[in-house]
Parts: C-alpha cells; structure tokens; sequence
C-alpha cells in the first residue's frame, strides 16, 4: 500500500540552466544510457579503469551462480588504497578530504596526507588487537571524523566494519554484535545531539553484556563527561593513538575484488535485521562513478552530504565516494536547529558549500521555521542540490528549490536502498526535472513496474519496482544468511531484483516512487521493519502481542502506530502507554518509539495466525478493507 504523499502531476517541469548545462560531466543522458545498455560489461569496465588495481580483472561480471553474482572477477584492489593513499602520492596529499564542525562549534579539518596518517594509525592499532583480514569490526559512533577513520582503517588492513547507528539502543545493537561476531567494538563516551550528551559508552555496556563476543572496547573522548572503564576490555583512543606500535606507515592489505567490504544492518519483514554485505570491487566503482555524474564533482567542490555515516548514504557518499574522488567533505555533527534553525545555512554560508544533498524530512522540518532563517545567510555558494531517502513532495521541493537554492539549483532526487550500494534512479544535472519524480535509472541500470506477474505495466499504473540487470555496487548477500537473499530479493520475479517499493511510471519514462509494499516503514528517512517495533513491544512483561503500521505523517513522512494487545493483569491506561514508549525507546532507539499505542482486545489475523496490518491500516485511514476473505475474526 502507498505510504507516503507523492502527487503526480507529471506535467510541470523544470530545465537546467545553460551553466549548468556547459559544466556537465555527462551532457547528454541519452547516448551515455544507450551505450551502456548496448554492452555494460564493457561500459562498467570503461569506469573502474579509472581506480587502482593492484592486479587487473580476468572477468566483468560471472553470472554462472546467479543472484550470487561477481563483480571485476580476478582483480586485486583496495577501496582504501583508492580512497586514501592513491592520492597521498600527489600534491593532492595537501587537499582538505575533511572538514568538520561540532555541534558546539569545534573545528576539525584533515588533508588527504593527515586522513591518511590518522587511519594508517587506527589501522595497526586495530591489528595490534588480533584484528585480521575479514574479521569484523563494529563501530558505533556518532556524527564525528574518528568514525570516518575507524572505517577507513577496517577496509584498509581488509578487516569488515559494521556500523551501528548510534541512533540504535542496546538490544538492536547486542544483535548487529552477535550476528556480526565482531570481538572489538569501537565507540565513544557520548555524542552531542540538541545540547544533549548521547551516552553511547553506557548504552555500549550494556549492549557487551548481552552479547559478551566483545573482547576489545576502543573509547574516543568527545564529550569528556565521565564513564565507566572496564580494565583490560576498555581502552581509550587517545592512549591508544600514542603508543609506539600506531604507527603510521600501513600498507594497504590486497583484496580480492569480492572481497567484503563492510556489513550494514538494515530492516526487513522480520524482526531479525539483515546484514547486508558490501565488497571492495564493484563498490567503489558503483559509489564513485554515481556521486560523479549526479553530482558533477569537481576539484573546487566542496561537498556536504548531511546524512549519518551510520547510514548507507553516509557510507557511500560521506566516506567512501567523495575520498575515491579526491573532492572535501564537509561532516557537521550535531542537529539542523541547534541553537537555531538557521544552523545549516550558516554553514553553508561559513564554508562556501556548493552541492548539498539531505533528506525531504530535514527539509520538510526546516521549512516549518520559515523563509526568514535561510534568507539571513549567503546561499549563492550552492550549484546543486540533492534529495534521498522516501519520496519527496512537490511542495518540499519547491521550497528547497526556490528558498535555498533561488531557482538556480536543480535538484537530484535520487531513489536507491541499503542493497544497492549507490543512486539507481536519479536526474543528472542536465536532465529536465518534474518535483516528485527521481526521473530516470543511471546509465548500466534498467529498472522496470510490473504487475504481481512480472509483466510491465502501462504508464500511470501502480506497480512493484524491479531491476532488471545485476550492477557492481549490489549488495552480494545477507550476511550468514544467503537463503534470506535469494528469497527476498530474487525468488518473486527470477532473474529480477525486487526492491520492495511500489512505483509508476508516467508517459515520458519518468519513475515515480511511492512508497515501500512490504513490512518496512520509513520514518524521517529511517528504515525500520514493523516486526522490529513489535519485537520491541512484546519484549515488555505487559504485552502478550503487538502489531506496528505506518502511518503518513506531514512532516516525517510516517510515523509508527502500535497496537497491543494487554497479558491478564493489565489494564491499558496513560501511563502503561508512556512506559512502552520507554521501553521502546531503551531498547531499539529513539526512532521506533511509536507516536501512538492503542490498547486493543484483539488483532486481526489471517486463519493461519498473521496480523493483518494492511487492515489496520485500512481502519486507521478510514480506507476500505480491500480483500478480507483471509481475516478470521
Ligand atoms: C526509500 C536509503 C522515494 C525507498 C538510501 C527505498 C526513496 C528505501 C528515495 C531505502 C527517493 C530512498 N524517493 N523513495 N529518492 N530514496 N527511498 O535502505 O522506499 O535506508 O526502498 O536507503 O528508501 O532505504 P534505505
């Protein structure tokens, strides 16, 4: 069912100015797509000629065990090598890779030599530790360059990072530890966040204790206030930096093409998160490429992707793309509105940002402040504006259209998932725009709507979301679990990749996103599975079952409404409500808290004992029931 407010009125649209035009990477989308489809194999190979190979590949791509599908087959590389000291052997060693603000102001900023040095030191601290080749490391960090480095330092001695949100509270993350079986977590003392101190080191204990793999806890000191050390397992980061034995001299460690990169966690239909893996080959080339032609960077740009790199979208284009590139990044800690709710446009101006790209819910949230807060600041630096993570409405756009970019900005709405590694519907600059659709799939990617059958449907009909052709940055697999990606991903439709997501298509080949089909709900961006907030409810001793939909929301887009059903001895009430919320909140994180809890007497389930949440969602819309011949009741 369509979650979220996309109007389609297909036939507004939006040109390039001629500057931009002349200044395109790729200036006509047409012949470049064409060519790709023609032979991709050839046309990806075309794009990783332009990284380092320790050794050149046999192979683009081997389908021979499809969906496992391999990428650059026989090549040797590096992701961090490409990232990092490919350009330490230039005077591109002097270039700012990073710059960063503290919420409270602090100011960091590293050059390509010093990113390098500082991961080059993390990385042997992190062998020093018995961390080898395809271990896994998890960090759980907020919004600061040490993260940027932690990974960095994982891909470059080969280890496997798996970055938790340090959004997430100590359940989710003792089971992204245990799945993982990481025996060193890096994380820190707390995170600024609205004034606020985060306490990750806490929430980090408690999370080692229910998953007692940990061995090894490495500590950064950001906010100072005090925290429990245990001897033995927790070391600070500073300590750790000064000893002899981080040096900053590491080769980078020669990795197999399909080699895993890194592990995200992401929601699914059940409860369990999936892990889903990365490799060092087609990655870089996919993350690299795409941030190129979407977002024609150049040496003069000064990048500012403002996602989380505990998200896919701070992976892809807050660490690794942008450092492929050899463009700075800009990384700002905290929140939009503190102090005040001109904070990012300050920035913007202070730093003279010029491609910005963000969240239709961060922008939806900053235009309820008014025009007022981004016109006091200089925004003229801006040349490109970008937009991610759920369906933007035509009246959010307009208003980063015109309010922060002054017409003069087109604006990429760029539709992709955790799975995909990278942008696979997008604009390019050059591409005329119509507000709510992210235009068209990049060049080397077809996608299509099809019906329950797979058959295509006609232009203006709802349908599901398929690719059509395997692509370097897909994800291989769910971690431990190759079953679970065959069958999510590849079993409906066989040689299709289902994405999970209901779209259409208008007269002009325009994809119009609507929102996902299956049991995910995007909550200001976030992505968080029904089944996990309801694993979260049941685990309190008052609940004996509990069903979570989406529902639209103005300015998050959705928010989760939580039906529970009381064990005898409970009376649902105010206060019980509160207490779930909590409970929710400590053991998930702030993002799953339901915005509502109804108490109910009974759920409405199929004979065989599913929850219908499509029912009540029906019910909650006001909406008809659709087909109920299932329901049992
Ligand atoms: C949604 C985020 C409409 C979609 C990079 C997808 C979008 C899910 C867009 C993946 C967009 C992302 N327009 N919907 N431009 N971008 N989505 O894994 O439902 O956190 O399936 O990756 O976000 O979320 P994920």
């Amino acid at each position: 069912m369509a979650e979220a407010v996309a109007t389609t009125n297909t036939q507004e649209w939006y040109y390039p100015s001629e500057e931009i035009v002349k200044n395109a990477y790729i200036p006509d989308y047409d012949a470049v797509y064409k060519k790709a489809q023609q032979d991709p194999e050839a046309f990806w190979a075309e794009q990783a000629e332009k990284l380092h190979w320790f050794r050149k590949w046999d192979k683009v791509l081997d389908s021979s065990n499809a969906p496992f599908y391999k990428w650059f087959v026989g090549g040797k590389t590096n992701i961090a090598y490409n990232a990092l000291d490919r350009h330490v052997k230039t005077a591109h060693k002097n270039k700012l890779a990073l710059i960063w603000e503290g919420e409270n102001g602090d100011q960091h900023t590293y050059s390509y030599y010093r990113l390098t040095q500082e991961v080059n030191k993390f990385a042997n601290v992190l062998k020093s530790m018995g961390v080898q080749k395809g271990d896994r490391v998890t960090i759980y960090m907020g919004r600061v360059p040490e993260l940027v480095i932690a990974m960095l330092a994982c891909a470059k001695i080969g280890a496997v990072h798996s970055v938790v949100y340090g959004g997430f509270s100590e359940q989710s993350l003792a089971d992204r530890i245990e799945d993982a079986q990481s025996r060193v977590l890096v994380t820190q003392d707390g995170a600024w966040l609205r004034g606020q101190i985060v306490e990750l080191k806490k929430i980090a204990d408690a999370a080692v204790r229910r998953s007692p793999v940990v061995e090894h806890v490495v500590v950064f000191k950001r906010t100072g206030h005090a925290v429990e050390m245990e001897p033995d397992r927790d070391y600070w980061w500073h300590d750790l930096m000064a000893l002899p034995i981080a040096s900053t001299k590491c080769e980078a460690e020669v990795m197999d093409a399909e080699d895993p990169l890194f592990i995200l966690y992401t929601s699914g239909t059940t409860g369990k998160p999936k892990g889903i893996l990365h490799t060092h080959g087609g990655y870089q080339v996919y993350t690299s490429t795409t941030l190129q032609w979407v977002f024609d960077l150049k040496e003069e740009d000064r990048w500012w992707c403002a996602a989380d790199p505990g998200w896919i979208t701070g992976h892809s284009y807050i660490v690794y793309a942008p450092l492929i590139l050899g463009v700075t990044s800009f990384m700002y800690e905290g929140a939009p509105t503190h102090p005040y709710p001109n904070r990012w446009w300050k920035l913007v101006e202070y730093y003279g940002i010029t491609v910005m790209y963000t969240a239709p819910t961060a922008i939806r949230g900053l235009m309820r402040f008014g025009a007022a807060w981004p016109n006091r600041h200089d925004l003229s630096s801006l040349r490109l504006l970008g937009s991610v993570g759920e369906p933007i409405n035509p009246e959010a756009w307009k208003w980063y259209y015109e309010v922060i970019g002054k017409g003069r900005c087109p604006i990429m709405d760029t539709w992709w998932q955790t799975e995909t590694g990278g942008f696979m519907i997008t604009p390019l600059p050059v591409t005329p725009l119509k507000p709510g659709s992210a235009t068209k799939p990049f060049p080397g990617i077809e996608v299509d709507v099809v019906d329950e059958d797979g058959h295509p449907v006609p232009p203006g009909q709802d349908g599901l979301l398929v690719i059509k052709k395997p692509w370097p940055g897909m994800l291989r697999t769910v971690y431990g679990d190759p079953e679970r990606y065959k069958n999510q991903y590849w079993s409906k439709f066989p040689g299709m990749y289902l994405a999970g997501d209901s779209a259409r298509k208008d007269e002009d080949g325009y994809i119009w996103v609507i929102g996902r089909v299956d049991d995910v709900i995007k909550v200001s961006g976030y992505r968080l599975g029904t089944a996990e907030v309801e694993s979260g409810l049941v685990s309190h001793p008052a609940v004996a079952e509990a069903a979570a939909i989406g529902l639209p929301d103005e300015l998050k887009g959705n928010i989760i409404y939580a039906y529970c059903l009381l064990r005898q001895g409970y009376e649902g009430s105010p206060q019980l409500e509160e207490q779930l919320k909590d409970h929710v909140r400590h053991e998930i994180g702030p993002i799953a808290v339901p915005a509502k809890i109804e108490f109910v007497k009974q759920l409405p389930k199929t004979r065989s004992g599913k929850i219908m949440r499509r029912v009540l969602k029906a019910r909650a819309l006001g909406q008809p029931e659709g087909d109920i011949s299932t329901l049992e009741e």
